[in-house]
């Protein structure tokens, strides 16, 4: 498969009302009832970039990705197949929601599930968020990004995100914790240039979604939504701090499904011709503290010099 973009983020939830004031009181995007009981959250020209689906758990439904044309799609589809995945095409009804022409969906080796579409919705409503975010940082780069949960099956997934999927490497963090204990987290990137647009990390978690990434365009809309935030009593996961791979200086929300959100501003964007896949060993430069009633998902263990 060749994919151009992470396009959309698909969350099942029984919170609908919370993630509508969540997305436009503290992320600052705007909303829009779908069928079904559907909420899009909308934050540039498309008609939507997060679409939240009524469900009885709280739950990733699909990691979108978009391909340009229906031809690629075949494709990808085509590619899916020989790859012996078990596919389910979206009928009528899901890509009515979804607002695209076609899409299928397979479940990578941890069982997370990801969506290839074709065709999407553009909107004619301009981009106006209702907080005065003054922009967010999508296009070709797509909503952002991803980071899953391996769930005992880490290298298999790893090598299906590029045999199958044709992702590749941006870097990766491995490192040893404890005598015989290592942690890992692997970042991959699609045909764009944000440093990453999946994750995979050596870290539990019940919905399915670690965290998904929000990039605004300045370090203003970053301090504003950590405003908002507090006064909208959304809790603070992490603090201000800036990563080490894609330089994003961003903090962690706790979404209303319980998985966390990060929201930042200044991502790399790649030139990827000369880029040497490193490993990172750490995940951030300074800062990103977890906050009281947040384990930490991957100990810091940082040493000062
Ligand atoms: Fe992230």
């Amino acid at each position: 498969m060749k994919l151009d973009q992470l396009a959309y983020i698909v969350i099942g939830s029984s919170k609908i009302e919370q993630w509508r004031d969540f997305g436009v009181k503290v992320l600052g995007t705007m909303s829009e009832d779908g069928p079904d009981g559907a909420l899009y959250l909308k934050y540039d020209e498309w008609h939507y970039r997060l679409l939240i689906l009524p469900d009885e758990e709280e739950r990733l439904v699909a990691a979108g990705w978009s391909v340009r044309s229906r031809a690629a799609y075949r494709a990808a589809l085509e590619s899916a197949k020989a790859a012996g995945l078990e596919i389910h095409e979206g009928g009528q009804a899901e890509r009515r929601v979804r607002m695209v022409q076609e899409f299928f969906r397979f479940v990578d080796p941890n069982g997370s599930p990801h969506e290839v579409c074709w065709g999407r919705t553009m909107s004619a409503v301009p981009f106006v968020s209702p907080v005065g975010v003054s922009r967010f940082i999508t296009g070709d780069l797509g909503v952002g990004h991803v980071v899953l949960p391996s769930r005992g099956a880490f290298d298999e997934c790893v090598a299906f995100y590029e045999d199958v999927m044709g992702l590749d490497y941006s870097d990766f963090l491995s490192r040893s914790v404890a005598p015989g204990k290592d942690v890992r987290a692997y970042f991959f990137h699609c045909a764009n240039g944000r440093q990453h647009s999946l994750a995979l990390a050596e870290v539990p978690e019940e919905t399915g979604i670690i965290h998904f990434l929000i990039e605004v365009q300045t370090l203003d809309d970053v301090g504003r939504a950590m405003e908002r935030a507090r006064e909208e009593d959304a809790p603070l996961v992490r603090g201000l701090g800036r990563h080490v791979n894609d330089s994003i200086v961003s903090f962690y929300l706790q979404s209303p499904s319980g998985f966390h959100v990060e929201y930042g501003f200044g991502g790399e964007v790649m030139d990827w011709t000369d880029h040497e896949v490193r490993n990172i060993s750490y995940g951030t430069y300074w800062g990103h503290e977890w906050q009281p009633g947040f384990a930490p998902q991957i100990p810091s263990g940082k040493r000062r010099p």
